[in-house]
C-alpha cells in the first residue's frame, strides 16, 4: 500500500517530482492514461534512484538454499486433527521466519480468483472518462490513484482502486463493471480471513478464536494494483518497499511475477502459483504478536509485460474511527518476554503508519 525509502531524494528534486505526479493527478486517467497516450519512455519523475532499487541484493539460487524455499502451505487436510497440528507448525513458522506464505487448497474457487482479477482489468482498461470520477485520495469507500503517500522517494509504476469492503459494505458505490465480483469474492475472503485468523490464533499458542474475536477481521478494504508493461523497468519500481498497515493481507497475484519479499538480508521473488493465495502478516499483528509474528518487508518490480494485477484484501479496521485499543496480547506476555510496544488504537497507528512510512511500528515501541 504505501512506500518508503531509504535515500529521500534532494528537495528541488521533490519538488519537480511532486508538481509531475500533480500534472499527472490532474489528468484523473492514471499511469494508463501515460500508456494509452503511447509514451516509449518513462517520464523522469519515476525514476528510483539504482541505490533504492538495489538496496539488498536478489537471492537467484533458491534451490540452492533451503532456508530459502518460498512456504507453501496446503489447507486441504486442515479438518483432520491428525493433520491439523502439522498445518498450523507450517503456520507459525513462515510467519516467525518469513511473514509470508501462500497457501494451497483454502477452499476460493478458481473462477472466483479469475473473475476478481477480470474484474479489476475490466476496471482500469474502461475509458478514462468512467475511472475519472473515482479519483481520490483520503477515506471514502472507493478510491483510485497512483501513489497513496508521495514523498521524497519515487514514484510507482502502478494505479491503485480501494474498495472498502467491510464492516459496512457500500456495493452502489462500487464501480459496476467489478461489483457483483468484488461482493462474491469478499464472501470468500471473509471465510479464508477467519481460518487463517484461526490457524494464526493457535500458532501463538492462543484459544482459536483469540484473533477473530478482538476484532482482526472485522473491517478489510480491497487495494487493487494494476501494473500496465513499463517502458523501462529497470529505471523504477513497480511499488515501493513496504510493510503492510493491518493485520494480514490475503493476495491475489495474476501470473506474472514481480512480487519479492526481503528475507535475511535478500530479496526473494514471491512465484505466481495459479490457484493459490499469498498471505502476509502485516503491523498490528506484529504488534498483538510481540513480534513473534513479523510484518516483512516486500516490493514489487516494474516489468515490460504487462498488465501485472493483484487485488490486496487488507485485515484491518482501518477507516473506522474505532476507540479500541490494540496492544500485546497479554497471555503471551511474561517476565521473560515483556511488551515491546505500547498499545494503540488503529487511526492513531495510522498517523504514525503515515509520518513514518514503513515502520509506523517503531514509534509504537515502549
Ligand atoms: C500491497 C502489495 C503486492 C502486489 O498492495 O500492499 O504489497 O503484488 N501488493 O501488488
Ligand atoms: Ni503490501
Amino acid at each position: 500500500m504505501a512506500e518508503m525509502s531509504t535515500l529521500p531524494r534532494k528537495e528541488e528534486e521533490v519538488d519537480g517530482v511532486e508538481k509531475a505526479v500533480k500534472t499527472l493527478e490532474d489528468t484523473k486517467a492514471g499511469i494508463q492514461g501515460l500508456v494509452d497516450a503511447g509514451i516509449d519512455k518513462l517520464p523522469p519523475f519515476f525514476f528510483v534512484s539504482p541505490e533504492v532499487i538495489h538496496d539488498h541484493p536478489t537471492m537467484t539460487d533458491l534451490h540452492l538454499h533451503t532456508d530459502f524455499q518460498f512456504p507453501i502451505i496446503d489447507l486441504k487436510d486442515i479438518l483432520d486433527p491428525a493433520e491439523h497440528k502439522g498445518i498450523v507448525e507450517k503456520i507459525r513458522s513462515a510467519s516467525e521466519e518469513w511473514g509470508f506464505f501462500q497457501v494451497t487448497n483454502h477452499g476460493i474457487p478458481e473462477q472466483v480468483l479469475k473473475e476478481a482479477l477480470d474484474g479489476v482489468k475490466r476496471f482500469n482498461e474502461q475509458p478514462r472518462e468512467a475511472k475519472m470520477t473515482y479519483y481520490a485520495r483520503g477515506n471514502g469507500a472507493v478510491r483510485y490513484y497512483t501513489n497513496y503517500l508521495l514523498q521524497k522517494k519515487g514514484v510507482g509504476w502502478r494505479d491503485t482502486l480501494a474498495c472498502v469492503m467491510a464492516p459496512n459494505p457500500a456495493p452502489e458505490k462500487y464501480p459496476s463493471v467489478c461489483r457483483d465480483i468484488f461482493m462474491e469474492y469478499s464472501k470468500h475472503v471473509r471465510k479464508l480471513g477467519e481460518v487463517i485468523l484461526g490457524l494464526l490464533s493457535e500458532a501463538l499458542g492462543l484459544d482459536p478464536d483469540h484473533l477473530k474475536d478482538i476484532g482482526c477481521s472485522e473491517g478489510y478494504a480491497f487495494h487493487c494494483q494494476y501494473y500496465p508493461a513499463c517502458p523501462e523497468p529497470d529505471r523504477t519500481l513497480g511499488l515501493m518497499r513496504h510493510r503492510d498497515p493491518d493485520f494480514f493481507t490475503v493476495l491475489l497475484q495474476n501470473q506474472i511475477e514481480g512480487l519479492q519479499v526481503l528475507h535475511r538480508g535478500y530479496w526473494v521473488d514471491v512465484p505466481p502459483m495459479e490457484g493459490a493465495l499469498t498471505i502476509n502478516i502485516g503491523d498490528l499483528l506484529q504488534l498483538v504478536s510481540n513480534d513473534k509474528f513479523k510484518s516483512a518487508d516486500h516490493r514489487v518490480l516494474a516489468k515490460n509485460v504487462g498488465p501485472r494485477m493483484s487485488l490486496a484484501c487488507l485485515f484491518t479496521t482501518d477507516l473506522q474511527p474505532s476507540e479500541k485499543v490494540y496492544g500485546p496480547v497479554e497471555q503471551l506476555l511474561s517476565p521473560d518476554n515483556p511488551a515491546l510496544y505500547k498499545g494503540t488504537t488503529i487511526p492513531n497507528y495510522l498517523k504514525t503508519y503515515v509520518t513514518k512510512p514503513g515502520n509506523g511500528l517503531s514509534v509504537l515501541k515502549l
